[in-house]
């Protein structure tokens, strides 16, 4: 089969490092990719949400199948585009239909339909621009620090936590009033919860489902999980606390109830759910929704999962997931992001990027690309050394020496990946 994925990052490069490991795959294209998809694949000039060049692509080379990697095409309807377009509406298009992919691109939504399906989340109000009274009347009922979160998509920058009343009023003020454009002119306000955070994800084709292998990210650039939020710092898979007992419970009271409620208020779902839980004193939370795969917990993700992924995609393009099966590898796996100094705030790009080939490792090209002939950086997150192990600690130490390695000016990383889980 020919298959199209979407996306740049380095979890499309995980992906597209597992979905290349399938004898279904006959010719892989990554659009528009990067410096590492090239390796594993045939990167083509088109921008992820360029839907019309994505179809016309699709036609003239024969694609069977086209797989979504970022939310913003997903958001946008790239689904339903094609259902609308007679000569691509054959072609299934692995990822939500613009109504499912909601569930990432608003917060009120999300939390209205946990409400409607007893879904275990935090209490929560949302106002829009003209209860601007009204929402800071309902924080001073709450105790603090208080959680604000825009309603829209915010590349990750939308939610608030803020440690007195005053400023939580003041920031609910400046978010009405426009601060993300039109993602804030609804803000939801919710109950903080405190615990520790843990990623799942299903593949869905709609009715059934398989639950892939958890892992957790690290979001803060510094050390002991301080400084500002970033895409994400590094992740590991499996996660200790997600016990088969809490995954259970997991399956019983969060994913079973949305897999359900979804096909309950008619909502076309075929893809992947990114379930961000928190454990709250043992009881799983669900903190939000995406309606994809994480980044970076796929650069671990994709490490533990035995099986034939494309397998999984043709199960869900023909709505019999029941009969697809899913191994995961016993072994730990992690990744840990090298980031170019200065972010997530201003940094430089252009640098070449040297001493990639890391033995013992899988490195995942994040935010390169090639210029006459030579990889360099191109973003943020630059690259993920990913690291299989016996134990967490040893695919660990592996990834630390690794990320040593690469070479490029202004390199960071976090040394420290993990470090929760051993206190
Ligand atoms: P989100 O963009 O929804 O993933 O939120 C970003 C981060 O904010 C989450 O990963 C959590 O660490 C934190 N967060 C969001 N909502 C809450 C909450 N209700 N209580 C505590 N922390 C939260
Ligand atoms: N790692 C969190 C995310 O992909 O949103």
């Amino acid at each position: 089969m020919k298959l199209l994925l979407l996306g740049s990052g380095g979890r499309e490069h995980a992906l597209a490092w597992k979905i290349a490991q399938s004898p279904k795959i006959e010719r892989l294209f990554i659009a528009p990719g990067n410096a590492g998809t090239a390796s594993v694949g045939e990167n083509v000039a088109i921008a992820a949400d360029d839907f019309a060049g994505i179809a016309r692509f699709v036609r003239e080379n024969g694609v069977d199948m086209v797989m979504v990697g970022p939310e913003d095409p997903l958001v946008k309807g790239i689904y339903d585009y094609f259902l609308a377009h007679e000569d691509v509406k054959h072609i299934p298009v692995i990822g939500p239909s613009k109504a499912g992919a909601v569930l990432e691109g608003s917060k009120d939504f999300a939390k209205a339909f946990m409400s409607r399906h007893g879904i275990p989340t935090a209490a929560y109000r949302t106002f829009d621009g003209t209860q601007v009274e009204e929402g800071c009347a309902f924080l001073a009922t709450l105790q603090p620090p208080y959680v604000l979160k825009a309603d829209g998509l915010c590349a990750g920058k939308g939610v608030l936590i803020l440690p007195t009343l005053e400023e939580a009023q003041r920031e609910l003020r400046e978010m009405l009033g426009g601060m993300f454009g039109t993602a804030s002119s609804r803000v939801v306000v919710e109950e903080f919860l405190s615990g520790i955070e843990c990623s799942v994800f299903v593949i869905t084709d709609g009715t059934n489902y398989k639950i892939l292998p958890e892992a957790k990210d690290y979001k803060r650039i510094g050390e002991g999980d301080t400084g500002l939020n970033t895409g994400g710092m590094g992740s590991v898979s499996p996660v200790p606390f997600a016990t088969p007992e809490w995954l259970a419970r997991v399956d019983r009271e969060i994913i079973r109830p949305t897999v359900e409620g979804l096909k309950q208020e008619g909502i076309v779902y075929k893809g992947f759910i990114f379930f961000g839980l928190i454990n709250c004193e043992g009881n799983p939370k669900v903190i939000e929704y995406n309606c994809r795969m994480g980044d970076p917990e796929t650069e671990s993700v994709m490490l533990r999962i035995k099986s034939d992924l494309v397998d999984l995609f043709e199960g869900v393009a023909a709505e019999d997931l029941e009969t697809r099966s899913i191994a995961f590898d016993e072994r730990a796996a992690v990744c840990v992001m090298c980031v170019s100094g200065g972010y997530p705030q201003t940094y430089e790009k252009g640098f070449a990027v040297t001493d990639t080939d890391i033995e013992g490792s899988v490195v995942f090209h994040a935010g390169t690309t090639l210029k006459d002939g030579q990889v360099v950086t191109d973003g943020g997150r630059v690259i993920a050394v990913s690291s299989y192990g016996a134990t967490r600690q040893e695919a660990l130490k592996k990834s630390m020496e690794g990320a040593e390695r690469i070479r490029f000016e202004k390199k960071y990383f976090r040394r420290d990946i993990g470090f929760d889980l051993d206190l």
